[in-house]
Order: structure tokens, then C-alpha cells, then sequence
């Protein structure tokens, strides 16, 4: 072999080992797209695994104060049959901004009966949310 044809073997062996490089990470490229997929599934795992209404009033503390069976306590009232009462809107309304419901006689009971304790507002949790804690509380 001469020199040349040397050098012409070399620049073919690197075009040739480029190119099976190129090949290699095109395959790679693919990975991406079934970590898409997989991406995909897992969130909508994600959404099942989502609180329904029941977790969502544990998690925030209301049994705390209403009892575990809604019943109510020496801290709060019983917070069952909520349907007399309440509209779907109108309980995360309440939930969003309970002072403003203060002037109501029923309100204005409950101030004297469970003086040192205020129901709290709810205005940071996600509305969605307060609808589920709604639609759960409004079947008790
Ligand atoms: C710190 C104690 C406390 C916690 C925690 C609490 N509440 Fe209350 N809640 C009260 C008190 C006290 C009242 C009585 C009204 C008032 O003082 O404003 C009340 C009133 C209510 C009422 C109105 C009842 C009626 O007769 O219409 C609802 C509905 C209610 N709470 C739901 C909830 C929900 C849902 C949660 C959880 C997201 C919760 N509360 C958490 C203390 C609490």
C-alpha cells in the first residue's frame, strides 16, 4: 500500500465508524419517544391516584374539628344534612370565605356556642377540589 491509499483507508474506516455512530444515536432518538409514552401513563396513573372527596376532607383537617363522623364536637358543629342548607356553589363559597357568612342567625349561634374557635378558610385549595369535598359532604 502506499502512503495515499493508506491515508484513503483511514478516511474510509473513520466514514465508516461515523456512520455506524450516526446509526447508534438515531436508535438512541428513539428512547425518548417510548419515555414519552411511559411519561403519558404514568400521569394518567397520576390522575386516578387523585383524592376523592372523602381523602380531600381527612387531608385538610375538617374531622379534626367536625368529628370523624361529621357529628360534630365541642370544637365545631356537625356538619351532616348539609343539603338543607347549601347549594353546591353556595357551600364552596362558604368553604372559600366562611367569615363573610357571620351575619347569618345560624352563624351568629354558632359564634356563641364555639367561641374561641374559627372555621378556617379554604380560599388556597384548588376549587376542583373544594367542589369534590362539596359533592362528598353534600351526600352525608
Ligand atoms: C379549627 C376547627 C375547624 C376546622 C379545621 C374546620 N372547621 Fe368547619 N367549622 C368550624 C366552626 C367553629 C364552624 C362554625 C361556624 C363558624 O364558626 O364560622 C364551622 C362551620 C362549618 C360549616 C358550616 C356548617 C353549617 O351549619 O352550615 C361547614 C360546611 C364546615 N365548617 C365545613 C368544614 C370543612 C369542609 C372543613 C375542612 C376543609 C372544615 N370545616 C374545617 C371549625 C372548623
Amino acid at each position: 500500500m502506499t502512503n495515499a491509499q493508506k491515508w484513503m483507508s483511514a478516511f474510509l474506516a473513520l466514514f465508516l465508524i461515523l456512520f455506524i455512530i450516526g446509526r447508534v444515536t438515531k436508535k438512541d432518538e428513539h428512547v425518548p419517544h417510548m419515555m414519552d409514552e411511559n411519561y403519558v401513563s404514568q400521569s394518567s396513573q397520576q390522575e386516578k391516584q387523585e383524592l376523592d372527596g372523602l381523602s380531600l376532607v381527612k387531608q385538610n383537617g375538617c374531622l379534626t374539628c367536625h368529628g370523624q363522623e361529621l357529628e360534630g364536637t365541642k370544637m365545631a358543629p356537625a356538619i351532616v344534612s348539609l343539603k338543607e342548607n347549601w347549594s353546591r356553589d353556595g357551600l364552596i363559597n362558604y368553604l372559600r370565605n366562611p367569615s363573610s357568612y357571620s351575619g347569618d342567625k345560624r352563624f351568629q349561634e354558632y359564634k356563641l356556642k364555639y367561641k374561641n374557635i374559627v372555621m378556617p378558610s379554604y380560599g388556597n385549595i384548588d376549587v376542583k377540589d373544594l367542589g369534590k369535598m362539596a359533592d362528598y359532604l353534600l351526600t352525608k
